[in-house]
This record gives C-alpha cells, sequence and structure tokens, in this order.
C-alpha cells in the first residue's frame, strides 16, 4: 500500500513502537540510531509526510525551513521541546508534538536516585568495592548529607517537580517550592510557595532543577545564585543542562561551598565538561530520566497516537502548535 503515510523515525524506536508503526504507516527508519546531520536529515525527509524525531536532532528554524513541503507533522520522542522551534514550525504549517505525563514517573525516580546518589556518595563508594579498594567498614567512611527532615527546594513544580515532591515527602523532607505561579492548593502536594526564587535559594538544604529549557531558565543557577545556598547544599539536575552555569557549579563543588551535585543532563550532550569527571562529589548518569522499557514505550506509543490523530484529520492529543 502506497497511501499510508510516510514516517522518517530519526532514531531506533522500541520494538514495539517499531512494529505498530510499521503497520500503520510506511517507514523510514534509523537502526544504526546515529544522529542524522541536517542535511542527512533534510535528504532523508524527501517525501515524507511526518518525521518522528528526538530530542537529538535540533530542528532550528533554518533546518525547518529547508524540510520538504511535504512534512506537515514532527512527533518528538520526549517531553522537552526546546530542539524545535515551533514557531518556525508553526509558520510553515507543521504541527509538532511531544510526550508529557508517561515520564513523569520514571523522570522522578531518577532525580530521586541523583538526590540520594549524590547525597550518599553512591558512587564513590561503588568505585571502592569495584577497584578492591574497600578495607572494611568503618566509623568515618564516604560519610554523606543526611537527608531525612532536610529542606528540599524544587524549582519548575509542573508535572515532574510535582512527583518528585511527592517522593521527597516519602524521604520525611521539607518540600518547598518556585514556579512562576502558584499551583493551586490541591496539586501543591504539600509543598510551601515561593514566588522569589532567590528567596527559596537561601533555605535549600537541596535543589531538585525541574524548569523546561527556555530563554527564560538559561544559567538559572549561576554564580549568585549558588552564593546564596547553605554551604553545603546539595544540587540536583534532572531538567536540561542549560539550567545551570558550570563553570559556576564546578567552581562550587571544587571550593566544597556545595557538598554535591546529581547531574542527568548537562548542555551540549553527549559531550561533558571535562571537569565533571575529575568532580568525586559529582554523581554523573547519561541522561537516562525516562530510560525504562515501560516508559520508553509509551512515549514511541504516543508519538503514533499523535500522529493517528493528525492523519485522521483530528486534533492530536499532545499537540504544541
Ligand atoms: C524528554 O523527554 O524531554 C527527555 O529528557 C528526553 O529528551
Amino acid at each position: 500500500m502506497t497511501d499510508r503515510p510516510l514516517v522518517l523515525a530519526t532514531r531506533r524506536l522500541p520494538p514495539a513502537v517499531t512494529a505498530r508503526l510499521q503497520r500503520d504507516y510506511r517507514a523510514t527508519l534509523n537502526e544504526s540510531d546515529e544522529v542524522h546531520s541536517p542535511d542527512r536529515l533534510v535528504a532523508l525527509a524527501e517525501g515524507c509526510d511526518a518525521i518522528l524525531c528526538c530530542s537529538s536532532e535540533k530542528f532550528t528554524a533554518g533546518l525547518i525551513g529547508r524540510l520538504p513541503a511535504s512534512v506537515r507533522a514532527i512527533a518528538t520522542f520526549s517531553v522537552g521541546y526546546e530542539h524545535i522551534d515551533t514557531a518556525a514550525a508553526q509558520a510553515r504549517g507543521i504541527r509538532v508534538t511531544n510526550t508529557p505525563d508517561v515520564l513523569t514517573d520514571a523522570t522522578a525516580d531518577i532525580t530521586l536516585l541523583c538526590l540520594l546518589g549524590a547525597a550518599r556518595r553512591a558512587w564513590e563508594g561503588e568505585a571502592m568495592l569495584r577497584n578492591g579498594e574497600w578495607v572494611g567498614w568503618s566509623t568515618t567512611q564516604l560519610l554523606g548529607v543526611h537527608v531525612t527532615g532536610k529542606r528540599l527546594g524544587i524549582f519548575g513544580m509542573g508535572r515532574i517537580g510535582r512527583a518528585v515532591a511527592r517522593r521527597a515527602r516519602g524521604f520525611d523532607m521539607q518540600v518547598h517550592y518556585h514556579n512562576r505561579r502558584r499551583l493551586p492548593a490541591e496539586q501543591e502536594e504539600g509543598a510551601t510557595y515561593h514566588a522569589d526564587p532567590d528567596e527559596l535559594l537561601g533555605l535549600c538544604d537541596f535543589v531538585s532543577l525541574n524548569f523546561p529549557a527556555s530563554a527564560e531558565t538559561e544559567n538559572f543557577l549561576n554564580a549568585e545564585r549558588i552564593a546564596r545556598l547553605p554551604d553545603g547544599a546539595v544540587v540536583v539536575n534532572t531538567a536540561r543542562g542549560t539550567v545551570v552555569d558550570d563553570d559556576a557549579l564546578i567552581a562550587a563543588l571544587q571550593s566544597g561551598k556545595l557538598a554535591a551535585a546529581g547531574l542527568d543532563v548537562f548542555r551540549g550532550e553527549p559531550k561533558l565538561d571535562p571537569r565533571y569527571r575529575e568532580l568525586p562529589n559529582a554523581f554523573l548518569l547519561p541522561h537516562m530520566g525516562s530510560a525504562t522499557i515501560e516508559t520508553r514505550d509509551a512515549m514511541g506509543l504516543k508519538c503514533l497516537d499523535n500522529l493517528d490523530a493528525f492523519f485522521a484529520g483530528k486534533e492530536p492529543p499532545d499537540a504544541l502548535v
């Protein structure tokens, strides 16, 4: 059948997603999973009706302007969509969708993993064992930051921020949050609102960054804001690398101003500022917030739900533009 829409999948997809994509569409797959260059993307998009992309491809206004006229929808396999110039897409009449909700729990879990892993020096302990350096239990070995009863400041109280708040309460943390606007009481998860982020920073034993990436949140955690944190605070970032000023964070980890950081995301991924690798008090993960089998299946199937709606002439459930 040649009348089914042609979808370009820019990266390798989970098997269940590939199977449904191939059942319902004609598909150009990428089993090598290499990130396509912009030129290759434009060439592969020739004749395609839609693109199923990931956050690894940057759909700048320039690239969108070069896409063939056949492309009418872009479904991104991510909740974050800062890699797509949605205004440029809208101007060309291209619908854009994302995958909210289905990755909330997995990403909140990784946030707590980063928080605990950083506070309790998890990788240092594991490295000690793996390197054969453990000589036995000691009263002073690998002492970390106590979590129970401490104040956590969540910056960005969207779906993931709220799921982090619920989990942190399970650890008996005192949860506070800053958001552009205060949430209705029933959505606050028992957290205390602070309109002024700088005032909240002054109270935080732990900071969890859960903002979406935007011009407004770029370098949110800079040197001035880190200086406001109590000495020995722990910073967790599972949002996007761009919300942190790396020079400032690295200097604070080097000086001991911050006890530790748990980081799942980095500016310029997959490159990593090499100074992070040298920091014993940085617990580092390779952007794996949504990396569970169930979540990645659900994200991919959500992309297809959106494309199905679009090609059926209905409003895609997760339409951004
Ligand atoms: C998301 O969904 O935004 C994840 O961070 C993967 O890019």
